[in-house]
């Protein structure tokens, strides 16, 4: 049984289509995996009461209450290592990681970014997408590097950027994509087609690392 703990900070929508991915698909029941645990830094985040509400064990460590990074990561990794994980999976986790951090959980620790890597790296990259005029945007989810929102890509999404889109509307179309390519990855890491070596990804069985989504 492979454990999976997310990292959240916010409305956890990601964690949510992860958590109900895992159940559609029986991983627990199999003996594949289970979600081991979710974990906030922010006391608020809202998907910290989904979590409990389908019995996950939820952790909560404030940053705030932290005198640096450095101190709060070291918190962090214990209280993810409680739950031996296989693969620690960002969703909307909103902090950035110590090297030291990332390289405890070097190719077992998944992030996803709204936009197709590498452009707009970051914070606020829908208004980025409409300010830089692009006709397609989107996420992507990759491997964890000690450089932000770096690291090997596993899979990408595209969306249409429309002519009348805000950053709100754009960023609920990237959203919806969001909730299809990290279950589909983690389904290729619980079934052993995801190889993450040396910082090279591999997905087995010629696998369809793009999701087009004409969608509007
Ligand atoms: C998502 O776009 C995610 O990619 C970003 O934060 C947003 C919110 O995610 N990092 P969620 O609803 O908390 O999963």
């Amino acid at each position: 049984m492979k454990n999976i703990v997310i990292l959240i900070s916010g409305g956890g929508s990601n964690m949510r289509a992860i958590v109900e991915y895992v159940a559609q698909f029986g991983w627990q029941e199999a003996g594949l995996a289970r979600i081991a645990a979710v974990v906030s830094n922010e006391p608020n985040a809202a998907g910290l009461a989904f979590a409990a509400e389908k019995n996950i064990p939820t952790r909560i460590l404030n940053h705030r209450e932290f005198t640096s990074r450095e101190s709060f990561d070291a918190a962090l990794q214990n209280v993810v290592d409680e739950f031996s994980p296989d693969l620690v999976v960002l969703a909307g986790f909103m902090r950035i990681l110590t090297s030291k951090f990332v390289v405890h959980y070097e190719g077992r620790m998944l992030n996803i970014h709204p936009s197709i890597l590498p452009n707009f790296k970051g914070l606020h990259t829908h208004q980025a997408a409409l300010e830089a005029g692009v006709k397609v945007h989107g996420a992507t989810v990759h491997f964890v590097t000690s450089e932000l929102d770096n690291g090997a890509y596993v899979m990408q999404s595209c969306v249409p950027v429309c002519s009348d889109d805000t950053a709100q509307t754009l960023a609920a179309r990237v959203l919806r994509t969001e909730h299809v390519i990290y279950p589909q990855v983690l389904d290729w890491w619980v079934h052993d087609q995801l190889v993450w070596q040396n910082g090279q990804v591999v997905v087995k069985n010629g696998a369809q690392q793009v999701l087009m989504n004409y969608e509007i």
